[in-house]
């Protein structure tokens, strides 16, 4: 057992609710598995004390600490700057105390591509790709493809003018279109990566899909960012078809390994941290 003493260093996690992370449980054991002086923490911060919240954290010079919902976006303007990829998602996931300086970084994108890479050998610059759901994973994992080459994004949401929003954003990058979820049938059916980055399907809804499972077919792959339950309604459809799936744990493993490299400058234990988190799922 990792001892604590006067030299532990701390790292932590911000958000609210914070109570059901996964982060504390992956990222200690891999802190042990690196015999790194450090612990790793979640504190439920309420928005009207975010502010106060990071001034106390840059008062006891805590090494990084990771950001979730509700703080992503807010948390830029108190920080001393922003990675390239966090100013183009316009959203931080990890701080990181850089030279005296408090820089935002975003490793969800990159995580998704990890974990999309690890599971299947896909050529990206090939793939003609659906985003279903225009938010804040939608704008990580659609930079994240985008500047990855891939042939081509269409967003397909809910509310029309933030698909629109994204799918600007993105064309700098990429060809991209924007449609309502409800009239994608056609760019599904050209799809050869379909992912899901909305809420639709997770717990306790799981029965709900974000489109009807009849527009899918087998010779796609479908990528579910929902991870509880791991094998969504979504998934379990395509499987079915003969279609290729990703389930969404692995982006959850790949950011946080993203974000210990960003702070330690070292391999993240990925094999001990991938253990801990289908514990944590179970
Ligand atoms: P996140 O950071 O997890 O992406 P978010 O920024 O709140 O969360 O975005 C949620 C996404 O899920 C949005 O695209 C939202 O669609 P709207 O823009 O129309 O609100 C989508 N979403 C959530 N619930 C949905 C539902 N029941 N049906 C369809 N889309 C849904």
């Amino acid at each position: 057992m990792r001892s604590i003493d006067s030299h532990t260093g701390l790292l932590g996690l911000i958000g609210d609710p914070v109570n059901h992370s996964k982060s504390p449980d992956m990222m200690n054991a891999a802190l042990a598995e690196m015999g790194a002086p450090y612990v790793y923490l979640a504190f439920r911060v309420v928005p009207t004390e975010l502010k106060e919240a990071i001034q106390g954290f840059k008062a006891l010079d805590v090494q990084g600490w990771n950001v979730t919902i509700p703080h992503k976006v807010a948390i830029m303007e108190y920080l001393d700057g922003l990675d390239e990829t966090a100013r183009e998602i316009g959203a931080v996931n990890t701080v990181v105390k850089q030279d005296g300086k408090w820089i935002g970084y975003n490793t969800d994108g990159a995580g998704y591509l990890r974990s999309l890479q690890e599971q299947h050998s896909l050529p990206l610059t090939e793939q003609r790709v659906v985003i279903l759901g225009a938010g804040g994973a939608a704008r990580a994992v659609g930079y994240a493809l985008a500047a990855a080459g891939v042939s081509s994004i269409a967003i397909a949401n809910r509310t029309i003018v933030k698909a629109e929003e994204l799918a600007h954003h993105l064309s700098r990058h990429t060809q991209t279109k924007a449609v309502a979820m409800a009239d994608c049938q056609s760019e599904i059916k050209k799809a050869t990566l379909i992912i899901n980055t909305t809420s639709v399907g997770m717990v306790p809804d799981t029965e709900a899909t974000p489109i009807p499972v009849e527009w899918l077919n087998a010779d796609q792959l479908v990528s579910d960012l929902v991870y509880h339950p791991r094998m969504t309604t979504l998934l379990q459809a395509a499987e079915a078809k003969g279609a290729a799936i990703h389930t969404g744990e692995g982006m959850l493993l790949h950011q946080a390994a993203l974000a210990l490299e960003l702070w330690l400058d070292a391999p993240a234990p990925v094999g001990v941290m991938r253990q801990v988190l289908e514990v944590a799922l179970t």
